[in-house]
């Protein structure tokens, strides 16, 4: 098979680096970039720099694209409501499309209940809606959420965010009430009597301890910590969460933005846990590429608010809504779920193989295709190796592939390729990796 990779010049190539040179000089440096490339085209996994150089890509837009870039039937819906109309504001002149795009979500979101959808135009706006919406139900101003949380980088929403720095360093104060407990994933190694391992418990002591359970809206979890590095949250923890929840009248809000539309080998990661939330938030690979957001739930909650208090100019955009339908389509078409799940399994024996190799891999976790190699000094210590991290992931894009990093100390290597990747591509970007580690 000829290689998907080609690298005309020394990366980034003369017109790249020209561009970035009038990137300095106008877009704020607060943006960070992954890699110094500009795009010139891109399609299924593969990125096009304006050098002519082609990259594989197992970031895909951070999550997003989970159909594959310019997915053609993406592309299809979308421009052809484009050349009917680009917007109307839903709130002004409504359209099909968004009640359409609603009917789909309510339909193949868990929970056999009657749902309704908002939509919005990112995934810290559907979280941020959440919580509004949560509040207004329950009349109660708390909310909790998990350390190792990314939820968004709105006032609300970077409130909720566990991460220091970047994301909140210098930007305080923060919003109030908010209640954090730690992230229940099992660590290799971790105590059995570590946070997670006694859910009923940490429960009880936390609502003790910290809030009271009737002043709490709702906990907002991601099943997968995206940002905070591919942590799985337990099951036994979850299952006890969702009971204790509906025990005391709080909300739960699972925040599948970056696990949702296959990437964890089910639609939906929730799938895994046999949970089925209150609120349900996505955003990502909902629009193939396209800024939309959703927030999904239970008819009654997101009911409750009155006419007018949720909303926004551009959120359900005709365009947006178009490309959502159509992406959804193309992943139930393709079983992409399914696919997830085989990526998942090459690339999960891959990193347990370079794991056996190469002492500084600390640890492999995932779920579905969202697989992730923890880098570290010492693996009694797991000191975390963020400088390792880094050279592995420059080295890797000096070699054609482009591949990002996780988690609150920088250490994780973290897989979102598209779905549509094939074997031969999944191959060759995992052997870019596997040199770049050596
Ligand atoms: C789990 C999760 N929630 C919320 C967000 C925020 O989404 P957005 O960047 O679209 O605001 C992200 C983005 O990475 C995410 O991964």
């Amino acid at each position: 098979m000829p290689r998907s990779i080609v690298l005309k010049t020394a990366v980034p190539g003369p017109a790249s680096a020209a561009l970035g040179k009038r990137r300095l000089e106008s877009v704020p440096r607060g943006i960070a970039h992954w890699t110094p490339i500009f795009a010139a085209r891109a399609e299924g996994a593969l990125v096009e720099d304006v050098d002519g150089n082609r990259f594989l890509d197992f970031a895909g837009g951070i999550g997003t694209l989970n159909v594959g870039h310019a997915n053609p039937e993406v592309v299809r819906a979308a421009s052809a409501q484009l050349a009917r109309f680009t917007h109307t504001a839903f709130s002004v002149a409504m359209y099909e499309g968004y009640v359409a795009l609603a009917e789909k979500l309510n339909r193949i979101t868990p929970g056999a209940f009657p749902k309704k959808t908002l939509l919005v135009n990112s995934g810290a706006e559907a979280v941020e809606n959440a919580v509004k919406i949560a509040r207004h139900y329950t009349g109660r101003e708390a909310a909790v959420v998990f350390e190792h949380a990314f939820h968004g980088r709105t006032l609300l929403t970077m409130s909720m965010t566990s991460k220091v720095q970047p994301y909140k360093l210098g930007f305080g104060p923060f919003a109030p009430e908010i209640y954090r407990l730690p992230y229940p994933a099992a660590f290799p190694g971790s105590p059995a009597e570590g946070p997670g391992n006694r859910p009923e418990a940490t429960l009880q002591e936390f609502f003790s301890v910290h809030v009271a359970a009737e002043k709490v809206a709702c906990v907002a979890l991601e099943l997968v910590a995206g940002e905070g590095g591919f942590l799985v949250a337990r099951p036994d923890f979850v299952r006890t969460l969702e009971r204790f929840c509906r025990e005391h009248g709080i909300l739960l809000v699972i925040d599948e933005i970056q696990t949702g539309f296959g990437r964890t080998g089910r639609m939906f990661a929730c799938e895994h846990y046999g949970i089925a939330p209150d609120l349900l938030t996505m955003a990502k690979s909902l629009g193939g590429g396209l800024p939309i957001a959703a927030v999904t739930g239970r008819a009654d909650v997101l009911d409750a608010s009155q006419v007018g208090g949720l909303g926004g100019t551009y959120g359900g955009n005709p365009a947006a809504c178009a490309a959502a339908l159509a992406s959804i389509e193309f992943l139930e078409k393709n079983r992409l779920a399914e696919r997830a799940e085989a990526i998942g399994r090459t690339v999960r024996d891959r990193f347990l193989r370079l794991a056996s190799r190469f002492p500084f891999i600390g640890d492999v976790r995932g779920l579905g295709a969202m697989q992730a190699m923890e880098l570290v000094r010492d693996r009694a210590t797991r000191e975390p190796d963020k400088e390792r991290t880094n050279r592995v992931i420059q080295t890797a894009y000096e070699n054609g592939l482009i591949l990002i990093s996780a988690g609150t100390w920088g250490n994780v290597i973290r897989t979102l390729m598209p779905l549509v990747i094939t074997d031969d591509q999944l191959e060759e970007g995992l052997d870019v990796l596997e040199s770049a580690l050596g």
